[in-house]
């Protein structure tokens, strides 16, 4: 029963990592909660909704990055906390550190608010371990190359290297809590790694 938090640049593949964990564990007779940022609630996957779309008005960095928090807040609330109590393994696709990649890497705005405000947003409720898919945004974007892409998506390749920069640095700073995984590799050997190291924790008996 463990909080996980999936990161990653878009086309990472983390939802399918997610779901390989997700099979494992049901398989061994544990439940799971799968959930996502943003969204994960019928509030969130709204806000989600407002972030995401490539029409109407589009948030300034200030307003994008106060509705993820506002999103998150309901998410912990109502979802995450919740599982934690019902020990359930949650397993998030995204989590504060998407708000530090992306919102203080990519758009530049300030680490330390961005990091203030994950702790208001969250109430200090944090993954147990971080994983995190690490890929070159050269394959990353080839990879989403044929969705419909979204408001992310469409920014330009600086943007995602210093969204990626960003998740480095961050897996340095913290690494006893990060797992880095070269998301280049087939999802097999991932998904095996991955598995190991919740065996090294000790928590996959
Ligand atoms: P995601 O659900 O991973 O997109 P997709 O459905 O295409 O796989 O995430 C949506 C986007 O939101 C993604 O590009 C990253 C961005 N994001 C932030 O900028 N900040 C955040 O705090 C979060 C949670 C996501």
């Amino acid at each position: 029963m463990k909080f996980l938090a999936f990161e990653g640049l878009d086309g990472s593949g983390k939802s399918t990592l997610i779901q390989e964990l997700k099979s494992q564990l049901t398989t061994k007779g544990q439940t799971v909660v799968v959930t996502r940022e943003p969204g994960g609630t019928p509030l969130g996957d709204e806000i989600r909704h407002l972030l995401l779309r490539t029409s109407g008005d589009a948030p300034v960095p200030r307003a994008e990055l106060l509705l993820y928090e506002a999103a998150r807040a309901q998410h912990v609330e109502r979802v995450i906390r919740p599982a934690i109590a019902n020990k359930s393994w949650v397993l998030c696709d995204r989590f504060t550190a998407s708000s530090i990649a992306f919102q203080a890497g990519g758009r530049t705005l300030a680490r330390h608010d961005i990091d203030w405000l994950n702790d208001f947003a969250t109430a200090h409720v944090k993954p147990d371990l971080w994983v995190l898919l690490d890929l070159s945004t050269v394959e990353a974007q080839e990879r989403i190359a044929n969705r419909e892409l979204d408001r992310f998506e469409r920014e330009a390749r600086d943007f995602h290297e210093r969204v990626r920069a960003g998740y480095l640095a961050l897996a340095r700073e913290n690494a006893d809590d990060w797992l880095v995984l070269n998301a280049g590799l087939p999802m097999p050997q991932i998904r095996d790694r991955l598995i190991e190291e919740l065996q090294k924790r000790g928590w996959w008996s």
